[in-house]
This record gives structure tokens, sequence and C-alpha cells, in this order.
């Protein structure tokens, strides 16, 4: 049965939501489910902006017949190629075999590169090439490194929707609810946007800002993302989010302390620095055990603190692996301009301490605090003044 979502005269979604699947790319978990939101413009010509991940393929075209109708359709925009949106593309060449497809060069490549039998279909835009269809005159506006370097956006300069590809999408499938004040977004789904941003695009964040000042350009009333709700009002909310995660910038003052313990005794020195940072009046402290915790999840509250302390068990003379797979994926995503606080600990050799603070040192503008604590296997009366004396240090850098 269909399920569609009427977004403004002529405009549909057409999309669906996934709540089977568990790690998305296969890599990260999505308990809440995902959707993947395609678009209907009817007009002179009637024009799909890209499809969805195969998994929901009868819904989508379902859908897609409701719309239509007994109407053609006439244009596909692929506005992205990864397979979450392009799934279903030859499924739509197969049963509307006269379709033209939108999209830039680097898509036609891609297009190619996955096999699908495209050719003769193609019309190849640039940057800022307009197209009109009726009523309806829409823009398209590259994007690159928004998540993938084909990327675009396409803006309908008749009614000011925003068909913003990858950016500003979100995980957790939509349950009915398709405008972001169906939902309580601040409450219940910033946290889950956040995780998406900073692991899928966070890598990006100067392509981000490419794009954000190129859509100040314009007059932008609603935007439609691939994921996740649709934003017809209070639009600088999210805009105002992905500025600053894309400047790298901590959502708030606070304090992430995360954990990598084997027998809990570099757990025990975390909870001793938590509760000396409370006691000295810091509240906004969030803990995690990297052993415990999907790496996806460490990253997205590494975008939000502004201080981050890493206790870290020493393991074959080397990181303690979790904490060194956290390290080496916040240096991938290209990770900014915070400070840390580092405790080390080891029963014979201690090397932790040391090779954090030498990771952290390759990365961007981040700020390593020199009361290092380091421990011989438990936490003993006298180091413990050595975590008070962090924990002055972090509240001096707050201020
Ligand atoms: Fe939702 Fe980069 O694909």
């Amino acid at each position: 049965m269909y399920c569609v979502r009427k977004v403004k005269d002529d405009l549909y979604w057409v999309g669906g939501n996934d709540r089977h699947i568990t790690l998305f790319e296969n890599i990260h978990p999505v308990p809440r489910g995902i959707s993947y939101n395609s678009y209907i413009l009817l007009d002179e010509k009637n024009i799909l902006l890209d499809t969805v991940d195969w998994s929901i393929a009868s819904q989508f075209i379902q859908n897609i017949e409701e719309v239509l109708k007994d109407k053609e359709l006439d244009y596909m925009i692929v506005n992205h190629v990864e397979p979450d949106h392009s799934g279903c593309i030859e499924e739509i060449i197969n049963r509307y075999p006269n379709i033209k497809i939108i999209c830039t060069q680097k898509a036609h490549m891609f297009m190619e590169q996955f096999g699908f039998c495209i050719n003769d279909k193609i019309i190849e835009v640039k940057d800022g090439d307009e197209m009109s269809f009726g009523k309806h005159k829409l823009r398209f506006l590259t994007a690159p490194m928004v998540h993938w370097p084909e990327a675009m956006v396409t803006y309908d300069t008749i009614n000011g929707v925003l068909f913003s590809a990858d950016a500003f999408g979100t995980f957790i499938s939509l349950d009915g609810k398709l405008f972001n004040d169906e939902i309580n977004f601040e409450k219940e789904w910033i946290d889950e946007a956040r995780r998406y941003y900073a692991n899928i695009v966070g890598k990006y964040g100067i392509n981000v800002q490419t794009l954000l000042k190129k859509v100040s350009n314009l007059d932008v009333k609603c935007i439609c993302p691939l994921h996740g709700p649709v934003w017809h009002n209070n639009l600088n909310y999210f805009i105002d989010k992905y500025d600053k995660w894309s400047k790298y910038e901590a959502e708030e003052k606070g304090v992430l302390i995360a954990y990598g313990t084997m027998y809990g005794n570099t757990e025990s020195a975390a909870n001793c620095l938590a509760t000396k940072l409370v006691e000295k009046g810091i509240n906004n402290i969030v803990m995690y055990d990297v052993s415990r915790t999907h790496v996806s999840y460490l990253i997205s509250e590494t975008f939000k603190y502004s201080h981050i302390v890493l206790a870290c068990a020493t393991y074959n003379l080397n990181i303690y692996p979790p904490m060194l797979n956290y390290l080496l994926d916040m240096k991938e995503l290209n990770l900014q301009k915070r400070t840390f606080g580092i405790i080390e600990n080891g029963t014979w050799a201690s090397k932790a301490g040391k090779l954090m603070r030498d990771l952290l040192n390759e990365m961007k503008d981040m700020v390593v605090l020199d009361e290092d604590v380091s421990l011989k296997t438990v936490l003993k009366q006298e180091e413990v003044n050595c975590i008070e004396k962090l924990a002055d240090s972090i509240i001096s850098s707050m201020n």
C-alpha cells in the first residue's frame, strides 16, 4: 500500500523507512532506523528527485504510482549517487524508459561505474545551471564532498524549496511524521542528527561551509533532505547547528570522559575525576566506556563537548585498542579545536599517555593539558592529588 505525504503544492514525499537495517553503511548502528527520502514535483514535466535504497523499493514504487496516477515521469534528478539513494535508479529506468536523468558530470561517471544502463538519458548540469519544467524553475548547485564528490543540491526558485541531498539529514525513521514541527527535534532527534552529521559528513567541514555560503544567498523556505524530517519552519535552528559542526566548534562547555579499562582500575580513576569536577561545580559531564560504546557515538559526543578526557590502559605497549580506534577515527574525521586531559595506566610499562598525546598533536588545533595523570595499576591516595590538579586545569581552561 502506498504511503505518501504532500510537502507543498505540486510536491510530494514518496520515500520510505528502513527499520530492519542494523548498520548504516555497514558501520554505524541505527537502532531507531532511517528514512530514505525521495520527492516528486508535478508540473508540465514531472520530476523525481533521487530514489531510495533497494530495501524499500516496493514501497517506493507504490508511492510513485499513487502520486503520478496516469501521468508520465519525465525527469529524474540525481543529487547523490550513494546506493542508499541510487538503489532504485535502474528500476525507475525500466518502468519509465523515456525518462531523462539530470546530474553532474561526476554523478554520470559514478553511475557508469555502478553499471547502471543510463545511455542516452543523461543531461549533465554545472553549478548554477537552471531548467524550467513548467511553473517551476530549478537551479542546480554543486556540493562536492557533501558527502561524495558528485553531490549537488537542487533549489526551486519558485517556492524556495531546497533539495539538500545528504546535508541536513539525520538517522531515525519517520513514524508518519514528516515535518520538523511534527516531532520534538531538540529533545528526541538532535543526538542522532549530530551522530549522522559527525560520522557521515563530519570530515568535510570546509565543504559544508562552502555549501552553507551558497545557500545563504538563496531565499530558502523549506529544506527537503534525503534522510529525516523536512524543515518548513525554524530553518535557522538546524542551519546554525550545521554551521557550528562544520567549523568544529563545540556546542557545549562540558567534559566528555572516555575511558578504556580492562579490569575497572582506569574506570575508577575516571570516576574520581568526574567526582572532583562535579564537586568543583562542573556538572556537564558524560562518561563512556570505549569498549562498550560504538565509536560513532563517541565521535558524536566529541563534536558536542568542549573538553575530552582520555583515560586509558596500556595494552601490548600501545593504546588500549578501542581507545586507539576512537582516536584514529577522530583524526580521520578531521576533528579540531578541543581541549584534552590525559590519564594513563599500566602495571609495568605505561605508554598510553605519550602515544595518545602524540596522536592528538597530529590533529589540528587540539590542546592537550600538561597535567597528565600516570597510574601504576590502581589509583592511590597520592595520585588523587594529580587528578585534582587535572580537574583544576580543565576548569581553568574553560574560562
Ligand atoms: Fe545518504 Fe551519502 O548517502
